[in-house]
């Protein structure tokens, strides 16, 4: 039987063996809680310590400005919700929020329930066709009653990259707060806090061959949170909870490794995402693939067919030795439309996302790219359309 190829690393990268052994090591010394004065709580809080300060230096804030949380969409509610119960134990009367179209579903519910229930007013802002956002929109909409903007480094379906930095000077004219949502970039692409112009800025370790289960919330001077679950007063009060010390350890192992090789690493997928992109439409009819060519994500291909359904479409590329994703992150099952591809306004019909990794070769995409042909030429006849 062929090798699987596994093309789904924007849900989850296989566990680097770095961060696999580091998590391995640190079950056996660091598995206390690091808040105890003893002297297994000692050994945890060291290593706990040396992990937050690799992740701070990572995304280049004090170690003091990262919290770590259950992954990035505990990062995601804890920079929207919190910063706005931060921003309220304050006094701060600023209840507007803007987000755009294409943030993950946990930007966009969070910012959502701050609408809902908490009387927020909340505009979303569309993007362009290649599902980019455009700052000057945000801007016009950005005032002195803004108290968030919360839009993405790059997107998780098509891999447009956002044009952050712009907007942050919109953000700073009127002292709003920008959360850039990097959970797609931190360990795949160059970036820090500052540069991005963020005030908050999340992660998720799972997107760079960390441990599942684990992201962090680095914030900038001033970005604030409180804790949205109480009980204690760890990581100075903004998360509540034992910290999975091992977790956290493999998170800083794997961050420094992804670091270590960014440079390959990106430069090695950046080739295989064009040759995928050039060969999709030679090879298939009436497809479109998404997402900027340029300024893009180095491992993200979004590719739509007519006339073929993209569940049945993922589910006889799995049978075939193939891994990949359709529709939206977090609707899987839900049956929608990709509420990013609805707004670039593209053709949402048979979609699936083919997400690379540093491991997959030119002749990995080959196989795919005969694979997809032979699939999708298979399901269009079984319709009939062909
Ligand atoms: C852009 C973006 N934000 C947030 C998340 C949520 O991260 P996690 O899966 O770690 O909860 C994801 C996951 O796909 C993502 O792609």
């Amino acid at each position: 039987m062929a090798a699987r190829v596994y093309l789904d690393h924007a849900s989850a990268w296989p566990l680097r063996p770095e961060a696999r052994q580091a998590w391995a090591d640190a079950s056996a010394v660091a598995w206390a809680d690091p808040s105890r004065g003893h002297r297994e709580g000692r050994a945890a809080r060291d290593l706990l310590d040396r992990a937050t300060a690799t992740a701070a230096a990572a995304v280049g804030v004090d170690e003091r400005s990262l919290v770590w949380t259950s992954g990035g969409t505990e990062a995601v509610h804890l920079a929207v919700l919190g910063a706005a119960r931060a921003a309220q134990r304050r006094g701060v009367v600023r209840r507007h929020l803007v987000c755009s179209a294409v943030e993950h579903s946990s930007v966009l519910r969070a910012c959502e329930r701050l609408r809902d229930e908490h009387g927020y007013h909340l505009d979303v802002v569309g993007v362009d066709g290649a599902g980019v956002v455009d700052p000057d929109a945000v801007a016009a909409l950005v005032d002195d009653r803004t108290l968030a903007v919360h839009v993405q480094h790059a997107n998780h379906e098509v891999g447009a990259i956002q044009p952050v930095h712009a907007v942050a000077e919109a953000c700073a004219r009127h002292g709003a707060l920008l959360h850039v949502d990097a959970c797609q970039t931190v360990g795949q692409v160059g970036l820090s806090l500052e540069g991005l112009g963020a005030d908050l800025l999340t992660a998720s370790a799972a997107k760079f061959g960390g441990p599942r289960g684990t992201g962090f919330l680095a914030l900038g001077p001033r970005g604030r949170v409180h804790a949205l679950q109480e009980g204690d007063e760890r990581q100075r009060r903004r998360r509540a909870g034992l910290e999975d010390v091992p977790g956290i350890a493999a998170t800083a192992v794997a961050l420094e490794v992804a670091r270590a090789s960014l440079q390959t690493e990106f430069s090695a997928r950046e080739i295989v995402r064009r040759h995928l992109r050039r060969r999709l439409p030679e090879l298939v009819e009436d497809v479109q693939v998404h997402g900027p060519l340029a300024d893009a994500h180095p491992g993200i291909v979004a590719v739509s067919a007519l006339y073929v359904d993209g569940e049945a479409l993922v589910s006889r590329l799995d049978e075939a030795g193939f891994a990949v994703h359709s529709g939206s992150s977090c609707a899987s099952t839900s049956g929608e439309p990709s509420h990013v591809l609805v707004a670039m306004g593209v053709l949402t019909h048979g979609h699936v996302r083919v997400s690379i990794g540093p491991e997959t070769s030119l002749t990995d995409a080959d196989a795919f790219l005969d694979a997809y042909a032979e699939v999708v030429q298979r399901l269009r006849q079984s319709s009939g359309v062909r």
